[in-house]
């Protein structure tokens, strides 16, 4: 397949699964907000929150909505390392609340489970935030394992 039309194809499934992911716009929209009460599943939502709003702002500039910014791009970079870097050890003590979405299969699947955070945060280290093309080509593979992991442990809504 032609390079072009490859890029294409990839930055439309970028910005189709970006759509389906539940990916709270600043602000947060409120079927994304769940209120919780336990402090460490508090901070593990939180972490969460912090790596969709960095995605999100990347995603504008994607989508030619906000202009390209490498140093903000950078930065979005690493706060998407920097939370997907965080998820074992903030989801490695069992902890249940009644709105959490977490599935309990995690604490028995938690060698997959942090295979898919490493997963992740591999991904997030390989975006390329220092051209708009770049980044474009390499944001799809940060999505795909955000949903790979909350297809598998994460409930829906
Ligand atoms: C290794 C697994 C894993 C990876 C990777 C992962 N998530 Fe999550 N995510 C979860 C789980 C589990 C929950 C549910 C947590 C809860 O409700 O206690 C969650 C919850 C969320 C939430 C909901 C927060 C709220 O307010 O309820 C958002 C938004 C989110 N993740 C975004 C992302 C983004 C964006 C990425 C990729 C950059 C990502 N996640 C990668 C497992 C993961």
């Amino acid at each position: 397949m032609p390079a072009l039309l490859r890029n294409i194809l990839l930055l439309a499934m970028c910005l189709t699964t970006l759509s389906i992911l539940p990916l709270p716009t600043l602000p947060l929209r409120a079927e994304d907000m769940i209120s919780v009460s336990d402090p460490h599943v508090q901070a593990r939502v939180e972490g969460m929150r912090d790596a969709s709003k960095a995605l999100n702002r990347l995603n504008q500039m994607i989508a030619g909505r906000h202009r390209f910014d490498p140093r903000s791009a950078r930065q979005d970079r690493k706060i998407l390392i920097a939370a997907m870097g965080n998820i074992p050890r903030r989801f490695q003590r069992y902890k249940y609340d009644t709105a959490t979405r977490a599935k309990p299969r995690i604490w028995s699947n938690w060698n997959d489970f942090r295979a898919r955070a490493r997963a992740a945060r591999a991904s997030a280290r390989s975006l390329n935030a220092n051209s708009l093309n770049r980044l474009r080509q390499t944001a799809p593979a940060v999505v795909r394992t955000c949903l790979d992991c909350h297809q598998r442990y994460r409930r829906p809504p």
